[in-house]
């Protein structure tokens, strides 16, 4: 699917508002004027008259008569969402009915692309890695025709393994097993360290494709209270833990899906200390572990974990290839068990994706386009929030994330977001409903929106209506008397 071209005033008020949304130009500072602006980027005076106008009404910059435009100053930040404390008894999984119906429409072109947490087309450079694939199959096509090894290409998995030794993690080739996604990394850890009935820790709220995996395999799951900015409560981890209830544990360490949380070293240590020591293995979803705003890439849980007692899952579907279906699981302990499990479901993955993604990452081109994606979901998630302080209703909170490219939303209750998903798909606006991310129902008045499409105005007016609707779902007599 292609992005609609886009206008050159659009680009410059881009421009702009990147000044401002990345601290270059601070709030209350004097914006350049018009006549720079058009010097600057080489273009006419009106199409820099119009690239404001759009600034203005985005609320970025403002005029002030006699004196030329400045930076908005910003309203107060809105607050987190607060941690859900509640039971944490082992239960089974339910799904909420509403999953199927956000799969159908986060797909469709035709709705507000706030659902699904899918990276844009345009974002994923998928052009220049159309040309590696082309080339990898010219060159190399009839050699990638066949079942590749069990653990998968090794040029890929030397690929990952030098990445990983960049943020901490020593791994060799074979630690590595390549995986058709994180799914089903995700889904070979659990069969490898658990059986159907056992009980898995899970952080709450969680990525709702996990909660169906876990069902699939019968497990049931504690919901953990997770904290908007430090992730799952280490407290309530320690007493599921030492009471015996729970044979795995499955967590991100840095921007978790869907509260975009970022778990301090010294808690990611503790957690490390406390699963080893009752020997729970602990499985780690690090899918979005690149997409890190900071100059830093936290250090992810197999970084850290000196016990072998960490089975890592990760993939290139937030960043690069979604539709590659390329992931990978890393463990030493567990492998052999890996291997046979993979062999059984899929065989293996296959080869001419995982060898043109191995020529990606080695030519550098990768680490060229995790910048820009990560410069455009930091903005993208920045003006998001920015619109979400001025068209939602009092009492919204929304979740910080320092990477990651989804929001949490809690608003006021009684507004009750399942209604309110099917009110916005009759006006094509899609987002997830909170209930989704929950085993038992929970996040009723929560939602979740995907900054996946990067910015634009479609964006823009949908997060809008989207707030308008919420405010007058709050005011409707029937949902203040709580039905
Ligand atoms: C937290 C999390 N884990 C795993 C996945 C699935 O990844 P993949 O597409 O690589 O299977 C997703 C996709 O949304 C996700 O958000």
């Amino acid at each position: 699917m292609s992005q609609p071209p886009r206008f050159r005033y659009e680009e410059v008020a881009d421009f702009v508002a990147g000044l401002a949304g990345r601290g270059t130009l601070k709030p209350g500072a004097r914006a350049p004027s018009l006549r720079e602006i058009s010097t600057q980027q080489r273009t006419s005076l009106s199409t820099a008259v119009q690239a404001y106008r759009l600034l203005e009404d985005r609320g970025i910059l403002e005029v002030r008569p006699q004196s030329g435009y400045y930076v908005a100053k910003a309203p107060p930040a809105l607050p987190v969402p607060a941690t859900a404390r509640h039971s944490i008894r082992p239960a089974k999984v339910e799904l909420s009915g509403l999953m199927l119906d956000l799969l159908k429409h986060a797909s469709d072109e035709a709705f507000v692309p706030l659902g699904c947490a899918i990276p844009n087309q345009r974002l994923l450079s998928s052009s220049r890695l159309d040309l590696v694939l082309a080339r990898t199959a010219r060159v190399k096509g009839s050699q990638c025709n066949t079942y590749s090894p069990p653990h998968g290409e090794m040029s890929l998995r030397l690929e990952i393994a030098r990445r990983a030794l960049r943020y901490g993690q020593a791994l060799a080739p074979d630690d590595i097993a390549i995986t058709c996604g994180c799914t089903e990394a995700l889904a070979l850890a659990l069969d490898a360290v658990t059986e159907p009935g056992d009980t898995v820790a899970i952080e709450s709220p969680t990525y709702f494709g996990l909660l169906q995996v876990l069902r699939a395999k019968r497990l049931k799951v504690v919901e953990l209270p997770t904290d908007a900015n430090t992730g799952v409560a280490v407290d309530a981890l320690r007493d599921v833990v030492a009471a015996g209830k729970v044979r795995a544990c499955v967590l991100a360490s840095s921007f978790s899906n869907p509260l975009g949380c970022t778990m301090p070293e010294e808690n990611k240590r503790a957690v490390l200390r406390l699963l080893a020591r009752h020997g729970v293995p602990l499985i780690e979803d690090d899918v979005y572990g690149d997409v890190h705003f900071g100059e830093e890439r936290p250090p992810p849980f197999g970084a850290l974990d000196t016990h072998d007692n960490v089975i890592y899952c990760g993939s290139f579907s937030k960043t690069l290839a979604p539709g590659y279906r390329i992931g990978w699981i890393a463990t030493r302990r567990h492998m052999a068990r890996v291997l046979e499990t993979k062999f059984a479901t899929s065989l293996a993955t296959p080869v001419l994706t995982q060898v043109a993604l191995a020529t990606f990452l080695s030519n550098g081109d990768y680490d060229r386009h995790l910048r820009r994606v990560r410069r455009e979901f930091a903005d993208t998630l920045a003006r998001m929030t920015r619109v979400i302080e001025q068209a939602f209703p009092p009492g919204t909170k929304v979740s910080r994330p320092a990477g990651n490219f989804v929001l949490w939303v809690e608003l006021p209750e009684p507004v009750d977001t399942r209604l309110l998903f099917a009110q916005a798909l009759e006006k094509g606006i899609c987002f997830a409903p909170g209930v989704v991310f929950s085993a038992s129902g929970k996040y009723a008045h929560c939602l979740r929106l995907s900054g996946g499409h990067g910015w634009d105005a479609r964006i823009e007016k949908g997060l809008r209506t989207l707030g308008a609707m919420a405010g007058r779902e709050l005011r409707r007599p029937a949902a203040a008397a709580g039905t």
